[in-house]
């Protein structure tokens, strides 16, 4: 290893997220990449994935969890840890009902006691969900989080990242950590699976199969989708130019959309004939299921503080979705 080269652990990175921000870190011929991910919802074939990357061999990885890996002695050092392993997606939470709080928590704190010990730089990827419905959906750094009174597993999932986030951002102070948080806001884009429950491969999905596409509620929520190669970008950048102890949303306000107008988007893109259904998703997921509030991020923070400028508009991050499932799926185009 030559002084200028930076080891950097990526945790989850073999999820959707982590598997473009990995690509994007083997692109710079500086960065050895090691990830730790124990699998558990990875939408990849890790061999497959591996196969086709440029700077393979500048690659390692752990298959177990965060905290069998920060438990071991001997650790190697890591110049910067980018976190991202997590329970996630609005239906992939529900199985961990009243235990993603203590996952959550556990993970991050062993993340924080190894850079306190080391000097390790770390980006905390949390999430915009800890915003709990800003401002009829504006969502900036310097709103307050509100808690709702509902009890749901989306609200242990939020509470669960923002005590994360607190915790860290004091640990700054008390502890001198290097440590930026990034809130993203609906990632989408290839690779994203649909078991989550997120709403844009699930349209895209029933689209291809020529199946209803189900709504929730009257689809008026308001989302922003973030192509993920945006996010990758932004979680990098956090990392290298962000200001120790700050958070930064990262988030495209330009792809401001409904729920609906993002079903009428994929039938259109699509080409399908499916119809557009409203449907209650509680009858389908249960009670402790919750739609997150409206939300759509100001980014002017990530935009003067890291350059941080999205590239893919609304239409092109359904399009490079759509292609990836019609591939991965291999379904052919509707007529
Ligand atoms: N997808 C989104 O829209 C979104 C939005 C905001 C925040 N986030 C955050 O981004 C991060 C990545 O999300 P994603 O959408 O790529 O999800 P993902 O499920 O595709 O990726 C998470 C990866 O982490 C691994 N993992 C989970 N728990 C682990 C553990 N304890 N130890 C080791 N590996 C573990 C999984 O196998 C998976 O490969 C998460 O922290 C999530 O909270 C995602």
């Amino acid at each position: 290893m030559s002084k200028t080269e930076k080891r950097v652990l990526v945790t989850g990175g073999f999820g959707f997220i982590g598997s473009h921000l990995v690509e994007q870190l083997l692109e710079d011929e500086g960065n050895l990449v090691h990830v730790v991910d124990d699998l558990s919802s990875s939408p990849i074939s890790v061999d497959r994935y591996v196969a086709q990357l440029p700077n393979r061999e500048r690659l390692s990885w752990d298959i177990r969890t965060v905290k069998d890996y920060f438990s071991r002695d001997g650790l190697p050092s890591h110049d910067e840890v980018f976190h991202l392993a997590n329970v996630v997606g609005p239906v992939g939470v529900l199985q961990h009902a009243g235990d993603i709080v203590r996952k959550t928590v556990e993970d991050t704190y062993a993340i924080a006691d190894f850079a306190a010990a080391t000097g390790a730089r770390v980006c905390d990827v949390s999430t915009s969900e800890v915003y709990g419905g800003g401002r009829d959906g504006y969502c900036s750094e310097n709103d307050s989080m509100i808690i709702t009174p509902k009890t749901s597993v989306r609200l242990e999932y939020a509470m669960a990242k923002l005590a994360c986030e607190v915790a860290l951002m004091n640990q700054a102070i008390s502890r001198e950590l290097h440590v930026v948080v990034i809130r993203p806001f609906n990632v989408a884009g290839p690779r994203q699976s649909a078991r989550g429950g997120f709403v844009l491969p699930r349209f895209l999905l029933q689209a291809l199969r020529g199946e209803d596409i189900t709504v929730y509620g009257d689809g008026k929520m308001i989302r922003a989708f973030t192509h993920v190669s945006d996010v990758a970008d932004g979680i990098i950048r956090a990392l290298r130019r962000g200001k120790p102890g700050h958070v930064y949303n990262i988030g495209n306000p330009a792809n401001r959309t409904s729920i609906l107008h993002l079903a009428e988007e994929v039938v259109r893109l699509s080409g399908s004939k499916s119809k557009i259904v409203f449907v209650d998703p509680k009858k389908l997921w249960g009670p402790l299921f919750e739609e997150a509030n409206d939300k759509y991020p100001d980014s002017d923070r990530a935009t003067n503080d890291l350059g941080w400028k999205p590239k893919h508009g609304l239409e092109e991050t359904i399009a490079d979705a759509l292609r990836y499932i019609r591939s991965e799926e291999q379904l052919p185009p509707v007529n």
